[in-house]
């Protein structure tokens, strides 16, 4: 049993918020019955009905996608960019999990399923996500340590848990740095360089946990397997 708000907002109708609004304007039935009241608990197989429409759960989605650089991780952008959802083909409410900058390329997970969705945003979730930084100078041996050991961004302190200089390029004097980091702040890998005075010319995500971006071109998705949804949720 859940409550109602909460079923009506997983079956992807509308968010929670909005479905409490509705249940206090008396808009949803319960097995033919009005009810006004948000503590109400309800079963999948009960019968709800909103304005005179009856809802389904909607069937969980869940992608991958190698998002192109221009591209906003949100279901929506107010100054109608495009957004990482316009490149899936479905009618699901699906939002991308956790975000890349606008300019950051590489995977990001969407869904509809919000468990899983809030889960892998937890703290405790520990994801670890690899990145690969191309900047503007070369890395230098000190930088590299010092972030290695760990940096105090924004009074918190950051530990890779995986930093690998990737190649250097002499002549451009510009770097590859991989790096792997297990938290989720916005824009934490352009601060952590920012701090020791480097600017991230690319940016791109190569894993999340233990996927991988594979074969897939920019722009390119495919469907998670039961097997892996099932591997995130653990
Ligand atoms: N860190 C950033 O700076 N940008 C991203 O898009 C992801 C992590």
């Amino acid at each position: 049993m859940e409550r109602l708000q909460k079923v009506i907002a997983s079956s992807g109708y509308t968010s929670r918020r909005k479905a409490e609004e509705l249940i206090k304007e008396g808009k949803v039935k319960v097995n033919g019955e009005l009810v006004k009241t948000l503590g109400v608990k309800v079963n999948l197989s009960d019968d709800i009905e909103i304005a005179g429409v009856h809802l389904t759960a909607e069937k969980k989605e869940y992608y991958l996608l190698n998002k192109p650089r221009g591209v906003i991780s949100s279901a929506h952008d107010d100054k109608g960019r495009k957004t990482v959802v316009d490149l899936i083909e479905t009618t699901a409410r699906i939002y991308p999990i956790g975000r890349l900058d606008y300019d950051t390329t590489g995977l990001i997970i969407l869904t509809n399923d919000g468990s899983l969705a809030q889960r892998l945003a937890h703290p405790k979730a520990k994801v670890e996500k690899t990145y690969i930084a191309k900047l503007n100078k070369i890395l230098t041996m000190e930088d590299f340590y010092k972030i290695k050991n760990g940096l105090v961004i924004e009074g918190r302190k950051v530990i890779p848990t995986r930093l690998k200089i990737r190649s250097k390029d002499k002549e451009k004097e510009t770097s590859l740095i991989e790096i792997a980091i297990v938290e989720g702040r916005n824009h934490i890998i352009k601060k952590l360089f920012a701090y020791l005075g480097y600017d991230v010319l690319k940016l791109k995500r190569e894993s999340y946990d233990f996927l991988t971006l594979g074969n897939l071109k920019s722009g390119e998705y495919r469907t998670l397997s039961l097997k892996e949804v099932k591997k995130l949720y653990r």
